[in-house]
């Protein structure tokens, strides 16, 4: 048994003991009837799935050339007891799938093999489960976010794909298969960044999780280096986001702040969204699901910061940037007032004065940099694609998206996926607009070009590949 899983079942036990031989048999009965039913309120295929010796994969065989569909292709290994492998049903198709090819990052080794998210059945079960309450069987259909994006076999532009029992999330039985194509990254992102980066708990919703306890209650060696001060002094826990404070994201049009509007809100914040509100202002203001407190035109940054300082009295703690480093010094000075007694250093009003953490463009998702902490800093900005580098105003912490929690650590992952399983099946969250669709592998080309012309908006692209 993984040791993590150990530290797993003792945590779960106090919190709902299993039925003892004092406790009466109608009371265990009634539990197990209670576990079918949820159950049965996922999506299962009893198709009999006969997995062929070779595949068909999507691969980029050099920088800045089309991903090349390529047959008799190995079909990927279980490795680990808790691997399933997986027939892909649907990837849903992401930024990073032109941006990494076209600008040369985040892609380990060539020939490559993209592919973020996707819906599967579940094969081969994983030997290990990861959680004593709930159980992968072959023929679940499950939702993966793959944030791990140097593992190859868990790739999504494959036929048959592997994951971790920890990183599958059950696909309820009203939420579509394309649709659930196109939730799992804003998911985990948007959760990572308000649990870790803004410290607030979810415990409230739902039994959600509080990651700021779990990761600040794990071995600290356990936790990846490069991501371990984000975890452990990121925000301070008398700083952490709470119901009532306010919460700005810039970019607020983008899949991950879908996703985000409808946790922050479950949770009690007030939401600014920032928006070229001619092109998102009715949909997002119409939308009974995402819209925010205030919709904050973004024509004019400079208009648009003082009206969000404005609207919130300076107050604003907390801020979420989706676009790039030139909206992420902007939110930057949105968020400079809010520094009680804190002096604000005088921020350069050109943008271009700014550096993106990484480069000029967006950071892969498992590669986040370490940030300068402070147990004092008074505002919180994440950055999803970059944050400023200088000319910060004291005061102010800079935060990337720890994205590779979800993967490498399987009590953040198991916690994650259990509590998206729940938000989904009573209907608390939504996922976003499926905007099209592609006809199988051969057609992520094609949908890739059109995220490139910049003609998806509003959601995204799903390759249907059953
Ligand atoms: N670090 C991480 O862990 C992590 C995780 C997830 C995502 N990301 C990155 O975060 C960013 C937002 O992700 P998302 O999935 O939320 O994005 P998204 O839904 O695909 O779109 C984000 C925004 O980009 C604009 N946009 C779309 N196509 C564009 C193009 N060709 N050129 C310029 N702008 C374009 C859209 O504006 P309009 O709708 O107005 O056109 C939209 O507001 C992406 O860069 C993604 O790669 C990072």
């Amino acid at each position: 048994m993984a040791p993590w899983l150990s530290k797993w079942r003792r945590r779960s036990t106090l919190s709902t003991p299993s039925p003892s031989i004092e406790e009466p048999v109608q009371k265990a009965q009634h539990k197990e009837d209670k576990q079918h039913d949820e159950e049965k309120s996922f999506q299962r295929s009893e198709e009999r799935i006969e997995v062929p010796s070779t595949q068909s994969t999507l691969l980029l065989h050099a920088i800045r050339t089309p991903y090349v569909h390529t047959s008799s292709q190995p079909i990927p290994t279980v490795q680990h007891p808790h691997e399933l492998l997986i027939k892909v049903l649907a990837a849903g198709l992401n930024p990073i799938d032109w941006k990494a090819p076209d600008y040369n990052f985040g892609i380990p080794v060539l020939p490559y093999m993209s592919g973020r998210e996707l819906v599967g059945t579940v094969i081969t079960p994983p030997t290990s489960q990861s959680s004593p309450s709930r159980t992968l069987r072959a023929g679940d259909v499950v939702l993966i976010p793959s944030t791990d994006y140097r593992d190859l076999r868990k790739a999504a532009f494959q036929e048959y794909a592997i994951t971790s029992s920890f990183n599958a999330i059950r696909l309820p039985a009203q939420i579509s298969i394309n649709e659930g194509a196109i939730l799992g990254v804003a998911f985990a992102s948007a959760v990572l960044a308000l649990g870790i980066c803004m410290g607030l708990s979810f415990d409230s919703i739902l039994d959600g999780p509080d990651l700021l306890s779990i990761v600040r209650s794990i071995e600290p060696e356990r936790l990846p280096s490069d991501i371990r001060s984000e975890c452990l002094e990121g925000i301070s826990l008398d700083a952490r986001a709470h119901a009532g404070d306010w919460l700005v994201i810039w970019g607020g049009s983008s899949t991950v702040a879908h996703t985000m509007k409808q946790l922050a809100r479950l949770a009690g914040l007030r939401i600014i969204s920032v928006v070229d509100s001619s092109k998102h202002g009715l949909r997002i203001s119409q939308h009974g699901a995402i819209r925010p407190d205030l919709v904050v035109d973004s024509h004019d940054p400079e208009r648009a910061v003082s009206v969000i300082q404005a609207a919130t009295g300076g107050k604003v703690r907390f801020g979420f940037d989706t676009l790039g480093k030139e909206s992420a010094a902007h939110l930057a000075r949105a968020l400079a007032p809010a520094l009680n007694g804190v002096a604000a250093v005088q921020l350069p009003k050109d943008v271009g004065e700014y550096e993106a953490v990484k480069s000029k463009l967006p950071t892969p998702p498992s590669t986040p940099r370490e940030l300068a902490k402070s147990a004092t800093q008074q505002a919180h900005l994440v950055g999803l694609t970059g944050v400023p580098k200088s000319d910060v105003p004291e005061g102010v912490a800079l935060h990337n998206v720890p994205i590779k929690l979800f993967h490498e650590v399987p009590e953040v992952g198991e916690a994650l996926s259990m509590w998206c399983e729940k938000l989904l099946a009573k209907g608390l969250v939504i996922p976003p607009d499926v905007v099209g669709t592609v006809d199988g592998l051969g057609g992520i080309n094609e949908g890739l070009d059109r995220l490139r012309r910049r003609e998806i908006s509003g959601g995204r692209l799903v390759a249907v590949l059953r």
